[in-house]
């Protein structure tokens, strides 16, 4: 079947069988920041975006994203590379395979909620459990990226 995708605002389109996952779509269309980690939707390392809201593309058929907006970290360079510094400031870097999944939650949480309470970020990021460089340290970073966003 032809899939069609707008990914990072760009029209997309190829032929898939019903049964291909967005992770291996997403791959296969050239967006390798897109990572497999456990391949059973408990990690959190292939999070994308769709319509916004983060979705494991590793269990999520592919044609459940026809004619959505996927959004993977190449999209969204801008953000990235700002909340990295925020990451680097608290020393909550990370080796970069979890990096782009951890960033796009984020972005989503960004989006969702304006100010968010501790629980709520926790809650929110508790899908994504690969986070080589800890969690109160990332919490930090963070509220300190959204404080400074919002200016
Ligand atoms: Fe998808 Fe782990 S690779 S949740």
């Amino acid at each position: 079947m032809l899939l069609t995708l707008n990914v990072n605002g760009r029209k997309r389109e190829i032929v898939i069988s019903a049964d291909e996952y967005l992770l291996d779509v997403l791959r296969k269309l050239g967006y390798l920041s897109v990572k497999r980690g456990c391949d059973t939707g408990s990690c959190g390392l292939c999070t994308v975006l769709v319509d916004d809201k983060p979705v494991l593309s590793c269990s999520t058929l592919a044609v459940r994203a026809q004619g959505k907006n996927v959004t993977t970290i190449e999209g969204c360079q801008r953000e990235a590379e700002r909340f990295a510094e925020f990451m680097a400031a608290e020393g909550a870097e990370q080796c970069g395979f979890c990096a782009p999944g951890f960033t796009l939650t984020v972005l989503a949480l960004m989006k969702e909620y304006e100010n968010p309470t501790d629980e709520e970020i926790l809650h929110y990021l508790n899908g994504n459990l690969c986070r080589c460089s800890g969690y109160v340290s990332q919490l930090r970073a963070i509220k300190n990226f959204m404080e400074a966003e919002k200016k």
